[in-house]
């Protein structure tokens, strides 16, 4: 029997992944203008930065992480999300000492979660996502949000909306915090057992359970934003006046929770509106953390950052037949007959490419009809041909793809003559 992909994953082939890259390269050309630097972390990390980082009552530490006992019987786990591993660096490589701050950064790879796959849910997933930390600043939160809103807006996304909430500070959070015990104690007992469990851990995450939604005390469970303080008020409502003033329109959603348990003030989620897009529609999600740092041995310092899979983008931008780029054509594709030319091709190919020019040639000892046939199908500009004769007299045919014309030159001239016609002489 053969083998086949795990469940969850996928292969992503040429035609699709240039799709991949043009995100890519337009989310990190985003991150250089906003001024966020690039990092790279391992791929697993201690088990214990994520239950301590992400939370223990989370059902990402609780259902779907991806932990195993190494050689070593060290327990690791594959990373299921981005943030908790970067304030581990930040902590560990002391970046809260250098003299840039606050430190802004960026980063994109592959996250684990074991979740029941479905379009849009992924056991391995593309994350792409920013952290800004070291700023008490409501300013930055909107530099955070404007970064990807303005990114989503140059990939042609249509019908982003952007929804908000305040989680407020530790005191606010306390308030409200008894008001949900007070409000869910008395019918906890009809609810599901992960929310009878959260009662007393975290009630805030029942407002996140997917079984329980449509629990009449769901709707008129306690809202957040009347228990904020004064301080996380007016802090709401800086970040606000920021948005508005550079025009980022928003919804508040006071139900907004998020699944992790590490945010205070400012909580967000990116929604992809509009049909065919499916039951899932969050693209995005992120807010401001004040304790991970501390959390993770760090001095307490507060971040905000977001991230959103390359998955989800794709499929918005699909569902909205977006036009999406395709792969880039060959430069020159060359065609040999006899040996002594086809010889002579391993040695022009590898000029051409030196000289900045894409090219191939056949290596399965093809017709020539066969190889004008390859040339076609890769879809390349020139096509130059090389038979002995051609070879003897120093010269060789190339015919431009695009007009049907042919010219003859010389052989000498052959590489600076394509790479002219090419990338106009750079
Ligand atoms: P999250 O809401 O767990 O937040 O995930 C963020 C985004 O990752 C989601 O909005 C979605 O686009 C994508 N995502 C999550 N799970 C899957 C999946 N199974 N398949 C495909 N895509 C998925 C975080 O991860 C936080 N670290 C975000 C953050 C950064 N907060 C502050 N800084």
């Amino acid at each position: 029997m053969s083998i086949q992909i795990p469940r969850g994953t996928q292969d992503i082939l040429p035609g699709e992944v240039e799709l991949w890259q043009y995100i890519e390269e337009k989310a990190k050309d985003v991150c250089r203008r906003y001024n966020y630097q690039e990092i790279r972390t391992p791929i697993f990390e201690h088990t214990d930065l994520f239950q301590r980082g992400v939370g223990d009552t989370t059902d990402i530490v609780q259902k779907e992480m991806y932990t195993f006992a190494d050689r070593g019987n060290r327990s690791l786990t594959l990373r299921p999300e981005g943030t908790a591993a970067v304030v581990r660096s930040y902590v560990e490589k002391k970046m809260y000492g250098h003299p840039n701050q606050p430190t802004k950064l960026f980063y994109t790879g592959p996250m684990f979660r074991y979740e029941r796959p479905q379009s849009g849910r992924m056991r391995q997933f593309v994350q792409f996502g920013v952290e800004a930390l070291g700023s008490h600043d409501p300013a930055i939160d909107a530099e955070v949000l404007a970064l990807v809103m303005s990114l989503y807006e140059e990939l042609g996304l249509k019908n982003v909306k952007l929804v908000l909430n305040s989680l407020g500070d530790k005191e606010s959070r306390e308030a409200h915090r008894q008001a949900l015990i007070d409000h869910f104690k008395p019918s906890i007992g009809e609810f599901c057992e992960d929310c009878q469990n959260r009662l007393d851990k975290n009630p805030l995450r029942i407002l996140d359970c997917k079984k329980d939604r449509d629990h009449p005390l769901m709707s008129n469970a306690p809202s957040i934003l009347d228990y904020l303080n004064e301080e996380s008020s007016s802090y709401f409502s800086q970040v606000k006046t920021y948005l508005d003033q550079l025009g980022i329109s928003y919804v508040v959603d006071p139900t907004l929770v998020r699944g992790l348990d590490y945010y205070f003030h400012t909580a967000f989620e990116i929604m992809a509106e509009g049909e065919g897009f499916g039951a899932i529609t969050t693209l995005c999600g992120g807010g401001r953390y004040t304790g991970l740092v501390e959390e993770i041995g760090g001095p307490s310092t507060p971040g905000i950052g977001f991230a959103f899979s390359i998955e989800r983008v794709i499929m918005a931008l699909k569902a909205q037949e977006q036009a999406i780029p395709v792969a880039p054509k060959l430069d020159c594709y060359l065609v040999s007959l006899g040996d002594a030319a086809k010889e002579k091709t391993v040695e022009l190919l590898y000029n051409l490419r030196s000289a900045g020019v894409s090219a191939d040639k056949d290596y399965l000892d093809k017709k020539m009809k066969a190889q004008f046939k390859a040339a076609d199908r890769l879809q390349a500009r020139f096509t130059a041909i090389l038979g002995d004769d051609e070879l003897t007299h120093g010269v060789i045919n190339v015919k431009d793809m695009e007009t049907g014309e042919q010219v003859q030159i010389e052989l000498e001239t052959f590489i600076d003559h394509i790479k002219e016609k090419t990338l106009g002489g750079k």
